[in-house]
């Protein structure tokens, strides 16, 4: 049943036993909402890149989303059986394409552009895929920024001071670093990255904490208004890890009581750089979701707004500035269950997909409430509640009756569950 050839943005792929593409997803392909004027993923995505000096870092918009395995994964050190690969998490065009699901896939191809470039960095803004739940904040499409630094060694070879040189002539940022896990743990196998002195990574790792730090401020400054701009954001640096970079951080930002995780990023791995033909260069790489940080800096409480047609959605923003969204109405939600005995292998992603299929964007978030395993026979039942709830109008209970209808028939043919 599935067709030989699926066709994205006018390039024709032949399928396999891998491609899980849904009908639906073609069409994210061509929107670009980080370049349409003055939408607020493009507005966020300016707002960042006018902290970036531009004579030192090339921007690259309009990268196409579907990339190789090898560029996606491989060349980027995750190990063949990481999670990130799988089926349930990644949309395959076939066994050797993908749907990028970070921006990091084009850091190889622009490593090895810098010098034709003349730039020691860049900044790469596009939609990246990703099978997941349905939630407020989660939808299958997202944008993501990456950014990237390289530092040569020059004739002195003495690259730390350099690069701490050029730290200290940085903008220091207006944020309390209430807490910060070690910059460099010598020894630690982990975090020790092949081909760095503990001094390297460690000037290169402070200025990428000094960027980040000042991104965050001007951000999250633009988020609180002028009303709270006298206390100072609390961050904190939290350890992490990335096939791809060590040592390896995340960004977390306390905001309305809680410490939200906003980045990722690292000193890129030496080998990385060496394909790349820099062996001569040590650098940094990061990279953040637009949706989160937008819809803390505009107020906006649904990931799906960002992709509305509505006009009363776009109008609010038609002047690129920076404003509060005002909700334009709200419209009730509609609850209905759904509860099935699962097969030996169940994937949660494959029900999300299933019901996105059907629903689309009416459906605003998917629940589970109920899971057991019968006590006698050893089957597990789960339990959905799906939220239908429209952005833009009052769904007739006929309409919800009919879409919770076609997710019950949709459930034994393909996901082979059995109903109760
Ligand atoms: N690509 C990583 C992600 O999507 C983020 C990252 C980018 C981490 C660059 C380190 C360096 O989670």
């Amino acid at each position: 049943d599935l067709p030989n050839t699926i066709t994205l943005n006018n390039i024709t792929y032949n399928t396999d036993s891998l491609t899980n593409i849904p009908a639906t997803l073609p069409s994210y392909l061509t929107r670009n909402l980080h370049l349409q004027p003055s939408h607020p993923l493009s507005t966020t995505r300016q707002t960042i890149e006018s902290l970036f000096s531009s004579a030192l870092y090339e921007t690259y918009n309009t990268l196409s989303p579907i990339v190789t395995v090898a560029q996606n994964f491989d060349c980027l050190g995750f190990p063949a059986d990481h999670p990130g690969r799988s089926r349930s998490d990644t949309y395959y065009v076939n066994q050797h394409t993908v749907l990028r699901t970070h921006t990091s896939a084009h850091q190889a191809e622009k490593f090895r552009l810098l010098d034709t470039v003349g730039k020691p960095g860049y900044l790469i803004t596009a939609d990246v895929y990703r099978r997941d739940a349905i939630d407020r904040s989660h939808y299958p499409v997202f944008h993501q920024m990456e950014g990237a630094r390289v530092f040569s060694r020059g004739a002195d070879a003495d690259i730390a001071s350099t690069v701490m040189a050029e730290v200290r002539g940085m903008t220091v940022p207006e944020v309390e670093v209430v807490e910060s896990c070690p910059v460099y743990e010598d020894g630690n196998p982990v975090q020790s990255a092949k081909g760095h002195t503990a001094a390297e990574a460690e000037a290169v790792a402070r200025h990428l904490q000094r960027q980040l730090e000042l991104v965050v401020s001007r951000v999250f400054g633009e988020a609180a208004g002028s009303a709270s701009a006298k206390e100072k954001l609390k961050v904190r640096w939290v350890s992490a890890y990335f096939p791809f970079t060590s040592p390896s951080y995340e960004l977390e930002v306390f905001w309305n009581n809680e410490w939200l995780e906003v980045l990722g990023c690292g000193v890129v791995r030496q080998d990385l750089l060496d394909y790349a033909g820099h062996s001569d260069k040590i650098g940094w790489a990061f990279g953040l979701g637009l949706e989160r940080i937008a819809m803390l800096m505009y107020g906006i409480p649904d990931i799906r707004l960002f992709w509305s047609r509505d006009e009363r959605f776009a109008r609010q923003f038609a002047d690129g500035v920076v404003r509060r969204y005002e909700p334009f109405s709200r419209y009730p939600h509609c609850y209905k269950d759904v509860a099935f005995w699962v097969p030996g292998t169940f994937h949660e992603n494959d029900f999300m997909e299933l019901v996105r299929g059907v629903g689309g964007d009416l459906v605003e978030d998917v629940k589970l409430i109920d899971e057991f395993t019968h006590p006698k026979t050893g089957r597990k039942s789960m339990c959905y509640r799906i939220n239908y709830c429209s952005l833009d109008r009052t769904l007739t209970n006929e309409e919800v009756d009919s879409l919770q209808e076609k997710v019950r028939a949709a459930l034994p043919e393909k996901l082979h569950v059995e109903l109760r």
